[in-house]
């Protein structure tokens, strides 16, 4: 947790040492300011090297400390970047495997560096919504060159050491070593080569000028405005640097400082520090714990090659992990490989994924019609179609023909896992894997927790999910999961919204402004209206006293079913994907309306937009009470990486947090007033009323 001091010869070496990163926690801090004290009071020593252990220089700020008292408490980073710089006796900083944010920013504050080879350098600090804050924007520009400099703080994306010592003039690496090995080696050297040296190098009595001044922040400016719409920081980030350029250091370093905290405070930053640890947190399963035992996942089984089969097989074969693709007949085999390749060779064709790389993937991929050929996969996933007879049948015959431990997976969006896993004699060894159509290009995956799935088998899950890189998010079981469950009482809302007055354009447009990628009328064309009013029917008569808008059954009544039919709520050009506002779907709208009695609305984008998203909200909240989702920031990833929620809101219930549960509660007491509406559903979860009682928010 803390730094270790040790004297070679003349040579004091500080060695952080907070795995796995050398996160500049307080007691790093601490370990580090006091044995740059030591070193320069003890006569013996004429030089230090500051360096890390095991896989890292320095990641940056201590995530584990992240909003604590402890994160600013003295020495916070920026005096301790001054007691290097302040030093009297010769700073070095020994580079290796990661230098990112504070870490960096320590190093520049060193009178040397020198660097291994293959470090990756980054300030990422944009990706939080913010700029550096500890020097960072006043520093890099004057080691690098401003444009260099920008360019790294405005993408946050690292940069290989070696790179960076290329570049002509650059301050930023006074040596680089032969390699990590010797790099302490080196730096210890190097270090004594430079004992003597007065006065001292800082960075910060370096100049910084960019030769086209104003008009190249001008042009970095509107570059940025383009890339980063929704997002304040990546501008701030130019504003800092040019202020490096116009001010005096200390000036920098106050205005770097203001914006920083500035930042701090947006929406913006606050949704992209939630999803970072949301992120992390979402891995995480309470029960079960990080070193239960894993199963080992070599082989994979998939069961039905058509629109998600073939997507599922994909993110194995893409992690280098064998696929027998099992199927009833030949033709359907033959069609789901062909998807597989074109999708594949559009890859290819991009530049996106090289020939023999494609070819080595098409290599790991078997077909089968016969179970025979899967009972040695240690993972199989079912994706058949969605009926109950089908699954039983699927599950009944992998019983009989799986190898013990053997993971038995279904991919099922509505129906019961408990009972799919009653059909076998092994309901321990089954589980959900709920994954999003494209399924080799969805981020998300619901994992699907039975009441009887063994702990390591989800253990197994969630690690098999990070090799194939999805945001795994566990839920437990009940209609639609966490994802589609929500969606239900949105799509209602939708409904409603056209019953009351509003065109399934508007709607999309609403919803699109505030940041939803597509809205829920082009999205239901997209998906195909026709899988909505599957399910509605056969939920009929399970729920036969759920009020919703009868506008999307006359819609599918009339053959639109969406984009594949080239008609749905809008009309489509041939080949075209642009959705085109429908005169025949607003006739019909129309005539519902007036059927139904009900004296159209002018309805705010307002309205539109808090009926929609605060729907989700209650749901979620539901959710959460009956513990189908472990933590409401497992929500909002859902949300995030399966339906489009705009990253900068953070996620339904981080946004829910932002207008104050306090509001949210208020407008859906409003809402149970409209005659029109489902005052019932409208009722505010227990959970929300306890939380707003106990002024707090889902995220405390
Ligand atoms: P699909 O109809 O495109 O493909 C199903 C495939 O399974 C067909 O190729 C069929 O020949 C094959 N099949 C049917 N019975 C079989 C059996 N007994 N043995 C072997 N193969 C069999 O269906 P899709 O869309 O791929 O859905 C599959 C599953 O994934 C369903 O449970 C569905 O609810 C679920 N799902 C679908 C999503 C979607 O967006 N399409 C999203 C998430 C889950």
């Amino acid at each position: 947790m803390t730094a270790e001091y040790k004297v070679h010869g003349d040579v004091a070496v500080i060695t952080m040492n907070n795995p796995p990163v050398n996160g500049l926690g307080l007691a790093n801090r601490q370990g580090i300011a006091s044995g740059l004290e030591k070193a320069n009071a003890d006569p013996a020593v004429k030089a230090i090297v500051v360096t890390g252990a095991g896989k890292a220089f320095s990641g940056g700020a201590d995530i584990k400390e992240f909003g604590s008292p402890k994160a600013i408490a003295e020495p916070n980073l920026l005096s301790l970047i001054l007691a290097c710089e302040n030093s009297a006796k010769p700073v070095v900083a020994a580079i290796h495997s990661v230098a990112m944010g504070g870490g960096l920013e320590l190093a520049l504050g060193c009178h040397y560096r020198i660097a291994a080879p293959g470090a990756n350098v980054a300030l990422p600090e944009v990706k939080l919504g913010l700029i550096p804050g500890a020097g960072g924007t006043q520093r890099l520009p004057r080691v690098l060159g401003v444009e260099t400099a920008l360019n790294m703080i405005v993408s946050g994306e690292p940069v290989k050491s070696e790179l960076l010592a290329q570049l002509p003039g650059q301050k930023l690496f006074d040596k680089m070593a032969s390699s990590p090995e010797s790099l302490l080696e080196e730096a210890i050297a190097f270090a004594r080569s430079v004992a003597g040296t007065r006065p001292l190098p800082r960075v910060r009595d370096l100049p910084c000028k960019h030769p086209q001044g104003d008009a190249y922040f001008q042009f970095a400016r509107n570059m940025v405005k383009g890339m980063a719409k929704n997002f304040p920081a990546p501008a701030k980030c130019v504003d800092a640097v040019e202020i490096a350029t116009k001010k005096k250091f200390d000036d920098g370093m106050a205005a770097e400082r203001e914006i920083f905290t500035n930042l701090m405070f947006t929406p913006e930053s606050r949704a992209l520090r939630h999803i970072f640890m949301a992120e992390r947190a979402a891995s995480k399963i309470g029960d079960v714990p990080e070193d239960t035992p894993k199963r080992k996942i070599e082989r994979v089984g998939v069961i039905g090659a058509g629109t998600m089969g073939g997507g599922i097989s994909m993110n194995f074969l893409n992690a280098g992990i064998p696929v027998t693709l099992l199927e009833m007949k030949q033709e359907a085999l033959d069609r789901g490989v062909a998807t597989i390749r074109k999708n594949y060779e559009a890859q290819v064709k991009k530049g996106k994924l090289k020939q023999d790389k494609y070819e080595q993937r098409m290599s790991l991929l078997k077909t089968t019609l016969s179970y025979d050929d899967l009972k040695d996969t240690d993972l199989v996933i079912e994706a058949v179609f969605e009926e109950m007879g089908v699954k039983q049948k699927v599950f009944e015959t992998l019983d009989g023909v799986m190898k013990q431990g053997a993971i038995l997976a279904s991919n099922t969006s509505t129906l019961d896992v408990n009972k799919i896993a009653s059909f076998t004699k092994r309901p321990q060894d089954v589980v959900g894997l709920h994954f999003f159509s494209p399924a080799n290009v969805m981020k998300l995956l619901e994992v699907v927790r039975g009441e009887k799935t063994a702990k390591d088998v989800l253990a197994t899950v969630m690690d098999a999910a990070k090799k194939i890189r999805k945001t795994a998010v566990v839920s437990g079981v009940c209609d639609g999961f966490i994802g589609n469950r929500m969606i239900e009482q949105y799509s209602r809302q939708a409904g409603f919204l056209l019953d009351e007055g509003a065109t399934p354009q508007q709607v999309d447009r609403a919803i699109e402004k505030f940041g939803f990628a597509m809205g829920p009328f082009r999205m239901g064309d997209l998906a195909g209206n026709d899988i909505g009013w599957a399910i509605r029917k056969r939920r009929a008569t399970e729920r036969a006293d759920m009020k919703y808008s009868r506008t999307a059954d006359k819609l599918c009544e009339l053959g639109r079913f969406g984009q594949k039919t080239g008609a749905g709520w809008y009309d489509y050009r041939e080949g075209k994907r642009d959705a085109i506002p429908s005169k025949l779907v607003e006739d019909m709208i129309a005539a519902h309306r007036k059927e139904a009695g009900i004296e159209p609305r002018k309805i705010s984008d307002e309205e539109i937009v808090q009926r929609l998203v605060f729907a989700l909200v209650n749901e979620a909240a539901h959710i959460l009470e009956e513990g189908i989702a472990q933590r409401a920031s497992d929500i909002d990833m859902v949300y995030l990486t399966g339906y489009g929620f705009p990253i900068h809101r953070g996620g339904p219930m981080l946004y829910a947090d932002q207008v104050g549960l306090f509001n949210v509660m208020q407008a859906m007491k409003r809402f149970q007033q409209n005659p029109r509406d489902d005052a019932k559903f409208w009722e505010p979860a227990p959970l929300i009323k306890k939380l707003v009682a106990e002024g707090k928010g889902f995220n405390g």
